[in-house]
């Protein structure tokens, strides 16, 4: 270990102390020492111990009291508390409070040394996960996935538990609403962090380069293998593979996934060696697989192999509350990627893109600033920078409808509702304005 270990022994005998001191010395710890209880816990306002090694029975306040205070002051060090034959018992109680573990009086060297070497074999366990943590946080090239609204946060919190199992995960949603980032963030949030995550894009490949890709070949399977290639699932041993577009696979295809997850053994194209591999399986769809079981094109065993978890990712257009992050988030991403100094958005311009529907979703909403950020040339974003003519003209279609409505009825109700000559009047047969008065559902109680 790179550093010196501290420890700070607590002992009302000076022969105690003075022993102990003079052996972790030797074996190149820091060490202190505190003739009571009271003179530790001053002690321990000002310094930092990585071991506390206390006597129980001492005047004053004795070492129960002690670990206790010292637990309630949220201090992490390991307490070893020191015991008589006697008073085993109490030990035990003290392993209650969470003391980490006891030895008896007079201690057997060897039990000592060995107690002290655990307790630093831990120590230096929890520094090195947290720094592994911190490494993960700056390595995982994993994007944040943003999001505010009650629907994402549901979504953040099943990634997060999801990811510390071993469950196969389907994610559902629309295109576009973040499914591939959910499947990495369940992959760099689990225990498999540190080994790959392997991505395929089931749709995007024929039956048998699909097969080849997931596992692999040997030469000469097939005009063109001109070297073994390793597979995907291969690939991800000991991580993750994440299938997208899964309800795109053939029906051979789905039969051989579901030995393969049955299994976690295969073969490669061509080979006859049986490989096995360790993955873990994320998949996604945009389509209704449940409904796709039901009509008898995807294979229910397969659906029920794949569907341990299900995370739904909501559309956009279900949680607008998120796009203002969003639109920050992404002004920000572009602006940096293009060296550019921070822009910000006209607020009409952001209410509009709140009015938007976002049929593409947040890869819609995302292309949208991008472009914004390119064409508004480092000026603030504003409505003319954004593609948003599909909802002027929806809206003015909208609005088109609604005067065609509102002119109708007026006419009507000048003549009384008599259809011939409102007809006439609007230079309309009647059948034309039958179906006008249906379509808008027209009432002659209804006023202007
Ligand atoms: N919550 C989010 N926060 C930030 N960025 C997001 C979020 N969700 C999605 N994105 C971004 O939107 C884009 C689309 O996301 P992604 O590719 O994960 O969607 P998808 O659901 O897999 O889409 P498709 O069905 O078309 O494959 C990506 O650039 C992604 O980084
Ligand atoms: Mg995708």
């Amino acid at each position: 270990m790179a550093r010196k270990i501290s420890i700070l022994i607590v002992d009302d005998e000076e022969s105690v102390r003075d022993s102990l001191y003079n052996w972790f010395i030797e074996d190149g710890f820091r060490v202190e020492c505190a003739e009571n209880a009271k003179r530790a816990l001053t002690i321990l306002e000002s310094d930092q111990f990585d071991i506390i090694l206390a006597d129980i029975k001492m005047p004053g306040m004795d070492g129960l009291e002690m670990l206790r205070r010292i637990k309630s002051l949220k201090n992490d060090s390991i307490v070893i508390v020191m015991t008589a034959f006697a008073t085993v018992d109490t030990a035990v109680k003290a392993l209650k409070d969470g003391a980490y573990d006891y030895v008896t009086k007079p201690f057997d060297p060897d039990d000592l040394t060995h107690l002290i070497r655990n307790a630093t074999r831990q120590i230096s366990l929890a520094e090195e996960n947290e720094s592994l943590r911190e490494k993960v946080i700056s390595l995982e090239n994993v994007e944040d996935l943003i999001g505010n609204s009650e629907a994402m946060k549901n979504v953040l919190r099943e990634v997060e538990s999801v990811a510390q199992t071993n469950s196969s995960v389907i994610i559902t949603g629309e295109s576009g609403t973040g499914k591939e980032l959910v499947a990495r963030a369940i992959h760099a949030n689990s225990p498999r962090k540190f080994f790959p995550f392997v991505s395929v894009h089931c749709g995007a490949l024929t039956e048998s380069l699909l097969e080849s890709e997931l596992f692999g070949h040997e030469k000469g399977a097939f005009t063109g293998a001109m070297y073994n290639r390793k597979g995907r699932f291969e690939m991800a041993d000991s991580g993750s593979i994440f299938l997208d577009e899964i309800a795109t696979i053939s029906v051979k295809m789905q039969v051989e996934l579901l030995r393969v997850l049955e299994s976690k053994t295969f073969m490669r194209v061509g080979g006859n060696k049986e490989i096995s591999s360790d993955f873990r399986v994320i998949c996604a769809t945009n389509k209704d697989l449940k409904s796709m079981v039901e009509k008898g094109t995807f294979r229910e065993d397969l659906y029920y192999r794949l569907n341990v978890v299900n995370i739904q990712i909501p559309p956009l257009r279900d949680r607008k509350e998120d796009i203002p992050l969003l639109v920050d988030y992404f002004i920000k991403k572009y602006c940096t990627s293009m060296n550019r100094p921070s822009v910000s958005i006209d607020p009409g311009a952001l209410k509009r893109l709140q009015e938007f529907n976002f049929p593409g979703n947040i890869r819609e909403l995302e292309n949208m600033i991008e472009r914004a950020i390119v064409v508004g040339n480092g000026k603030k974003i504003s409505l003319k920078d954004l593609p948003l003519e599909k909802t002027m003209v929806t809206s003015s279609a909208e609005s088109l409808d609604d005067f065609e409505k509102a002119f109708i009825l007026q006419i009507l109700n000048k003549y009384s509702w008599n259809i011939s000559r409102t007809a006439r009047a609007l230079k309309v047969d009647r059948v034309t304005l039958y179906h006008k008065i249906k379509k808008y559902n027209l009432k002659q109680a209804d006023q202007q």
